[in-house]
């Protein structure tokens, strides 16, 4: 038997599974967490030793009893655009500053100066923005210059763990593209942006396709994670480039949407194509010579919590007593409100917005109250406000020319088949289901096994590993019903913008 392990450094926890090469089925998995520190107000920073301390007591479990020469590679995914800065002797400097670190709006306004907007477009894909590794880099160069001095290394979080495990300064084309240092289109550092920012390229790691393999386990971890020494490590992916490899997301025409806490729609792409106004992400994807583009909704998932947790305190006592989850009584209470909710909208900007808007200070509401209204008809509207919210990245992504007609939708929404059948309706398209397995780990080992020369390429591997299940098909009346209440929802945001930011301030 063959196995891959694919380690998903997330947020809250860090997913390492090991999984049979064969079938691409889960053997065994585990999961660890961690802390997040928030030293400020939106400031969030991570201690990556947290992270590998989590990677050597996932790794111990999946491997126990399991024969080293058995293991034929380790693929790494992680959260994306965090600063791990190592010294002289490779020791951690400060926290890491994290991908929802807000801290660095100034360092942003420095690099579109220093740069400009177009040129920044031209050679990253994308405009300055806090997420991004880039302005951290800066901020700390900024306030903590004694730190910066020190610094010999930056890594990204999964690249970090690479180091841990093998000794080697490597990342991948996918993660780095979140930097805000590579060159999307060609695929390597850019020597302008460095040039331009005075950051020099020694601190910076080799950058590798991601199914490649950039080093072997070492000795010394080895004896901590139970691996053999030598081991293969793929370059791996960023966690949503890591994602789409497992749920098969690696051809012109795919496309998913997760429903999560917050919502990401990621559509694959032969060529780099940006928005040039920012709405949404180009970065280079885990398939050699391939990009994706990628629209976030801040608060998907999130929507239906704060309103379960505020508004359905008989929901949730009718769903304790009969022992079923309340979703699926929200569901029912919802499936009696008709499409549009009876003329009700709801925009789902809880925590400001990334897509269309990039606006944090726009505020979510519930539009067109009527006394008529009752919850189901709020619930409805919640499902469906969401659904017009990924769609608005679908639109971005259709002016662009991209193809998103093979959608996958998962996460935690897919499990409801009214959201599901809603967001099929809303997008005009048939959506289908993956296998539990997916997501980044899984992502991971088989870029793992396409370095290790199991699968001939990863589009081979998905073609035998995936297989894919129909989960809603869209309805071209309802479709119709819904494009005049999403004509309606597009128009709402603009119209209060300016009252949003007044409540702000
Ligand atoms: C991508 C992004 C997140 C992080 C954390 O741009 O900010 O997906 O990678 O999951």
């Amino acid at each position: 038997m063959n196995y891959l392990i694919g380690i998903d450094i997330g947020t809250s926890g860090t997913k390492t599974a090991l999984y049979d090469a064969e079938t691409g089925k889960e053997v065994r998995a585990l999961t660890a967490e961690y802390p997040l520190s928030q030293p400020e107000n939106g400031w969030a920073e991570q201690d990556p030793l947290d992270w590998w301390e989590a990677v050597v007591k996932t790794l111990r479990a999946v491997t126990d009893g399991i024969d080293g020469n058995a293991i034929k590679g380790v693929g790494l995914s992680g959260q994306m655009h965090g600063v791990v800065m190592l010294d002289a002797d490779g020791n951690v400097i400060r926290p890491a500053i994290i991908w929802c670190d807000g801290r660095t709006a100034k360092e942003c306004e420095e690099i579109t100066e220093t740069v400009g907007y177009d040129k920044l477009i031209e050679l990253t894909a994308n405009p300055a923005l806090t997420g991004f590794s880039a302005s951290k880099i800066l901020w700390i160069r900024n306030h903590e210059p004694e730190n910066y001095a020190k610094c010999r290394k930056i890594l990204l979080p999964k690249d970090y763990i690479r180091y841990k495990l093998t000794g080697a300064f490597a990342t991948e084309v996918s993660d780095a593209s979140g930097t805000q240092l590579l060159h999307i289109a060609g695929r390597c550092w850019s020597d302008e942006m460095l040039r331009l920012l005075k950051i020099e390229r020694d601190l910076l790691p080799e950058v590798y396709e991601s199914p490649v393999i950039s080093a072997c386990v070492s000795e010394e971890a080895s004896a901590l994670t139970g691996l053999k020494k030598g081991t293969p490590v793929a370059g791996g992916g960023g966690d949503n480039a890591a994602s789409a490899v497992g749920t098969g997301v690696v051809r012109e025409g795919r496309a998913f949407t997760t429903v999560g806490t917050s919502g990401v729609v990621f559509a694959h792409t032969s060529k780099p194509v940006a928005d040039k106004a920012g709405r949404v992400h180009t970065f280079c994807c885990a398939v050699p010579g391939m990009w994706h583009v990628m629209g976030v909704t801040q608060a998907a998932g999130l929507s239906l919590r704060w309103f379960r947790d505020n508004f359905c305190e008989s929901e949730l006592a009718e769903a304790e007593k009969k022992g079923v989850d309340v979703y699926q009584i929200m569901d029912a209470e919802a499936k009696t409100s008709p499409i549009g909710a009876n003329r009700l909208l709801y925009l789902p900007y809880l925590m400001g917005e990334r897509t269309p808007h990039l606006d944090p200070a726009a505020r979510g509401m519930f539009f067109g109250l009527s006394a008529i209204h009752g919850r189901p008809d709020l619930i409805r509207a919640v499902l469906e406000g969401v659904a017009f919210s990924l769609r608005d990245c679908t639109e971005i992504f259709r002016e662009m020319g991209i193809d998103t007609s093979g959608m996958i939708l998962c996460g935690g929404g897919a499990k409801s088949p009214l959201w599901a059948k809603i967001i099929a309706d809303v997008y005009h398209t048939d959506v289908r289901a993956i296998p539990a397995s997916g997501g980044g780990a899984f992502g991971a080992a088989i870029l793992a096994g396409v370095g290790a020369g199991l699968y001939p390429s990863v589009e081979d591997a998905c073609d035998r590993l995936i297989g894919y299940r129909p989960l809603a098909s869209f309805d071209p009346e309802n479709a119709k019903a819904y494009d005049k209440f999403y004509g309606i929802y597009r128009q709402v945001y603009p119209a209060v913008r300016n009252c949003c930011h007044l409540l702000q301030e």
